[in-house]
């Protein structure tokens, strides 16, 4: 008998823990996705960031993360109610800080909210070690107040690059554009969030071509089936970016995280 042939119990292990360290793809950023556009990260040290809270009126929204207890900073990619979502009604129970661009600052800054940062696209703050930049996106924004449609500045984007380098984009609603070869050169983003619904923003078509301008290790969609309207299909998407190899998609279901 070889004896060669076994690998020693140590070495079994070494190879099983970094394959667990391999897997932790967040590098310590915990990432749930909450249905449509609404995403939930956990930065290293603890700080809680909201991406497009809606989910009280999400029909995907898990219940019981329809709730939310603790949030620090929520990021607002415009003003249309399946993006603003619950922001009013979640920071006057957590007193989160909420970053917005200047016009749909203003607005919420009307309707109550407390702890506002007005931004606009290009610029970056820093919270906490978070350096959360806001960049374009191909869209409109509007809300409504009985029936006027109220003006809530340009559509956007978000990059956050966490403490230890981690990088997400937040797409918003969006079409493909050329200003994404941008995003892939400058903020070389680890993680993209991008919408393939189609109707209203990018389809699989547009987000797989989107992938090749920003170069992310990752994708998780977003944005569809929230709706029938909604016609974008994640199985289409998956299909088309099995030409790019190197990006890997992750498909979350509603409510699931990515550690
Ligand atoms: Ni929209
Ligand atoms: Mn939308």
């Amino acid at each position: 008998m070889n004896r060669k042939s076994f690998l020693p119990i140590w070495v079994i292990f070494f190879l099983w823990s970094t394959s667990l360290f391999a897997a932790e793809i967040g590098q310590g950023v915990q990432i749930t996705y909450l249905g449509h556009a609404a995403f939930k990260l956990i930065s290293p040290q603890g700080v809680v960031i909201l991406i497009d809270p809606f989910l009280k009126n999400n029909p995907k929204t898990p219940t019981a993360l329809k709730e939310v207890d603790k949030a620090d900073l929520i990021l607002v990619t415009h003003g249309h109610g399946d993006h603003l979502g619950d922001t009013i009604s979640i920071t006057q129970k957590t007193n989160a800080t909420v970053i917005a661009i200047a016009e749909l600052a203003r607005y919420l800054g009307k309707k109550g909210v407390k702890n506002i940062v007005r931004m606009n696209k290009g610029g970056s703050y820093l919270f906490k070690g978070i350096r959360i930049t806001m960049v374009n996106a191909q869209h409109s924004s509007s809300t409504t107040e009985g029936d006027q449609v109220v003006y809530t500045g340009e559509p956007t984007g978000f990059i956050i690059r966490f403490e230890n380098g981690f990088t997400v984009y937040h797409a918003g609603d969006t079409a493909v554009m050329s200003d994404m070869k941008i995003f892939g050169d400058v903020y070389k983003p680890d993680l993209a969030l991008l919408p393939i619904g189609s109707h209203f923003t990018m389809g699989p078509q547009e987000a797989a071509y989107a992938s090749k301008l920003l170069r992310p290790k990752y994708i998780i969609p977003m944005h569809y089936g929230t709706w029938p309207i909604l016609t974008g299909k994640v199985d289409d998407f998956a299909q088309l970016m099995k030409e790019q190899p190197e990006v890997k998609v992750i498909i979350l279901a509603p409510g699931e995280s990515l550690k």
